[in-house]
């Protein structure tokens, strides 16, 4: 067993001023390139592509209101684009798919910064490759931070008590390459459950509050997450959910598990205090594609270990998690009238959107929407056995109710903002956004990524309405 990865911060290469607003702009560059990784030591390295070669990517952690330029470079072999997950970015630096930079080339991306404090994250977005590209390494995390939230004295320091868990579930061939995503086209469960790049890793803690962020980076595997010791298997331990996509959670949600499904982010506290030397596990409850039939991995219900350190604190943990965390900007809507409807479906050996797909080029604009109105969608998934975590490009979006399935709308779901929303089988799920701040095609699709590849995905028009 190997300890826990932090992915390094993320250091501008230079740092600008904005002529117009006087603010910073921080100038960074990543490179995309294959590296080797030894994920165990009597095993032939792994080749990868990451973001400045390793995975996941190094972190870039910004406060909001400093704007950011990056270059990614790309001297991968083959083609990427990049997305912001999380960021309202202007169309031309959304990760479009067909916006593809090739090998040798680079593209500067510009970003906003100006939401809410959040956990976003960067990956491939590249037409038919995305999967794979993500899944060979690209990917990597990009904090924003703001002053009001660190007010709230939550546990912090990235790397020491606010900790990023990126989670990904892959499969190896004997001979240590990874099992491509390209042999699969409808999902890739993965076998070897990856927390930031390393199998099953444990770390070591103080008995003292923890912030830990997850992402979910798979390509096809949800988790449930929950806490148990290893002397009590049975008894799940209590946690507090803080934040979720597109930031803080208006008050912590306590809980004793977790759903989380592709692209999503929960970040939650978990209060080691009173476990001195023990041994806390993180496990899984979801089997891969639900009950049935790819669950008989021997391993996925593992996740990671935290060793709980039997010495007294070294330094005192002031750290609270107060009683609210903030206002959440929902959108609010005059009315109830539903202005679309997307069905989620397999159909003629691919999956689709209203019956589109995104390489139908000619009719993948499902949708226009007048910029800086607030729309209900409802997103309805057709099939019985096939889940998707829907994602919306552009928007926060708040999750009105969840229907047809088993479940409703779950605590921590409803106290803030998301921009995926996980469809379960049969479920049909209302969600309200308001389209803004920028005009522009954006795509909305599903992010287990083999489907988003083929290929449910489409886009929608903010429209300018000139006066
Ligand atoms: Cu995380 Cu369109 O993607
Ligand atoms: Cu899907």
């Amino acid at each position: 067993q190997f300890p826990l990865p932090i992915p390094p911060l993320k250091q501008p290469k230079a740092i600008f001023t904005n002529n117009r607003t006087g603010g910073p702009i921080n100038y960074y560059e990543i490179e995309i390139k294959p590296f080797n990784h030894s994920i165990y030591p009597n095993l032939p390295p792994t080749p990868m592509v990451g973001y400045d070669g390793i995975s996941p990517g190094p972190t870039i952690m910004l406060p909001r209101g400093t704007e950011s330029v990056i270059r990614f470079v790309n001297n991968s072999p083959s083609n990427s684009s990049i997305h912001l997950h999380g960021s309202y970015s202007r169309a031309p630096w959304d990760g479009w798919a067909e916006d593809m930079t090739s090998p040798g080339q680079y593209k500067d991306y510009f970003f906003p910064n100006r939401q809410s404090a959040r956990m976003m994250w960067y990956h491939d977005h590249a037409m038919h490759i995305t999967a794979e590209n993500a899944y060979m390494g690209q990917a990597g995390v990009y904090l924003l931070t703001d002053p009001a939230e660190e007010a709230l004295n939550l546990p912090s320091g990235y790397g020491t008590y606010d900790i990023p868990l990126v989670l990904t579930s892959k499969q190896y061939n004997s001979n240590g390459t990874l099992y491509s995503t390209h042999n699969e086209n409808l999902s890739l469960w993965g076998d070897i459950i990856h927390v930031n790049g390393q199998p099953w890793p444990f770390h070591s803690v103080q008995p003292r509050k923890y912030r830990f962020r997850f992402l979910n980076a798979a390509v096809s595997r949800s988790f449930g997450l929950y806490f148990v010791k290893t002397t009590a298997t049975n008894d799940k331990l209590p946690f507090k959910a803080i934040a979720s996509d597109s930031g803080l959670l208006s008050h912590p949600v306590q809980i004793s598990d977790i759903s989380i499904s592709m692209a999503e982010r929960y970040e939650i506290v978990f209060d080691f205090s009173g476990m001195q030397g023990q041994t806390i596990e993180l496990r899984n409850f979801y089997k891969a594609g639900g009950a049935g039939t790819e669950d008989d991995y021997m391993d996925t219900h593992q996740v990671m270990q935290f060793k709980v350190s039997s010495l007294p604190l070294n330094t005192p943990n002031n750290s609270s998690v107060p009683n609210s965390l903030r206002t959440v900007p929902f959108p609010t809507s005059t009315n109830d009238k539903i202005s679309q409807k997307f069905k989620f479906r397999f159909t003629k050996g691919k999956w689709l959107i209203n019956g589109v797909g995104f390489a139908d080029a000619a009719n993948r604009i499902l949708a226009n929407v007048p910029k800086g109105t607030v729309q209900i969608w409802e997103l309805e998934n057709m099939s019985d056995s096939w889940s998707h975590p829907i994602h919306v490009h552009l928007v926060d979006f708040k999750i009105i109710s969840r229907r047809k399935g088993a479940r409703g709308i779950m605590s921590y779901e409803k106290a803030g903002l998301k921009d995926v929303v996980w469809l379960g089988k049969y479920e049909k799920v209302l969600v309200e956004a308001h389209f803004a701040p920028w005009d522009g095609v954006y795509m909305f699709h599903c992010h287990n990524l083999i489907h988003e590849d083929s290929d449910m995905m489409a886009a929608f028009n903010v429209t300018e309405t000139l006066s």
